[in-house]
């Protein structure tokens, strides 16, 4: 029989042995697993002393398999995205804390379209439209209708096994759900979508490297890479959102770092001005100052 352990020192040896492992936020991935094998939350762990044998030795399990660079969130099998909870494991991209930005400004764009809406019968048959293209998980287009119910949702994905994920995290919410490619999809909508917003795959293919471990084993690689310069499903957007959109209708899209105004040849505000299809082409700010959502206007 295995004895109890202090938690206070079961937690200290996690999160030294997390740190040495070179796991971003050592102290707060310990808790969560801790947190999770007792069924609690992080917050109250300070309620517990001491980890019975057999929680321990399930800990123990977790830790090595974090200590091995799996996702937290693979581990505990949830992922949290503004004020939604998801499934997510092997086969679906994690959502990421710096995506709910974009997800802010969809948000507060559907909204002020529901709310310019009359509340004529005729409004009322014809709700805000936003379309979520590359939807992994399903978090983006669950969380517009988490706090915008009265809009119309529609969402894409082309992994069959990401679709799978999705499928789970948007039954009974009444988005509209569909597996295929973004580059075709919505044909029945073209000419009628007020909102696009997408978080595409954006990383060059030579960045490889420069990709976390949790990432480049275990998030797919059709949620991570595109192309030698990053921009092809973000060219592939661009094409496809002005078919969706209204004239007027708006598209926002994340990038990475490097692919700011100040890009280059890397540039994803670029792809959409060369065009001549956009006005307010505008890149935005995560909170660490770094450049990485973009927003734009179709041409009326
Ligand atoms: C970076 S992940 C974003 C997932 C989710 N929207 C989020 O923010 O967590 C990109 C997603 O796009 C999907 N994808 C890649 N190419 C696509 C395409 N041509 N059409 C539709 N989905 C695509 C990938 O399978 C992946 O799930």
């Amino acid at each position: 029989m295995t004895v109890p352990v202090r938690r206070r020192e079961l937690l200290a040896e996690a999160a030294r042995r997390l740190h040495a492992a070179g796991v971003a936020s050592p102290e707060y991935d310990a808790q969560e697993l801790l947190a999770y094998v007792l069924g609690t939350d992080r917050s109250r762990l300070v309620l517990v002393d001491e980890v019975g044998g057999a929680a321990a030795e399930d800990y123990e399990s977790l830790v090595a398999r974090r200590v091995a660079r799996e996702p937290l969130q693979h581990l505990t099998g949830a992922a949290y995205f503004r004020h939604v909870e998801l499934a997510v494991g092997p086969g679906v991209f994690v959502p990421r804390p710096e995506t709910e930005l974009l997800a802010g400004w969809a948000i507060e764009a559907v909204a002020g379209r529901v709310a310019e809406r009359g509340t004529s019968e005729a409004d009322r048959d014809h709700p805000a439209v936003v379309v979520d293209l590359c939807t992994g998980s399903g978090a983006i287009a669950k969380a517009i209708k988490d706090e915008v119910p009265g809009a119309e949702v529609h969402a894409v994905e082309l992994s069959e096994d990401a679709y799978a994920w999705a499928q789970r995290n948007l039954a009974d919410t009444g988005v509209d759900l569909r597996q295929g490619d973004m580059a075709t999809a919505f044909d029945d909508l073209l000419g009628t979508v007020d909102v696009v917003v997408c978080n595409p795959p954006y990383i060059p293919l030579e960045a490889w490297e420069s990709v976390a471990t949790e990432a480049r084993d275990h998030d797919p690689h059709v949620a991570l890479f595109s192309g030698d310069d990053g921009l092809d499903a973000i060219r592939v957007l661009e094409q496809r959102a002005a078919l969706l959109l209204k004239p007027g209708g708006v598209v926002g899209f994340e990038h990475a770092d490097e692919q700011g105004t100040e890009g280059g040849r890397y540039s994803a505000p670029a792809v959409f001005a060369a065009t001549g299809r956009w006005s307010d082409v505008r890149d935005h700010l995560d909170l660490a100052g770094r450049p990485r959502y973009v927003t734009a206007r179709l041409a009326r």
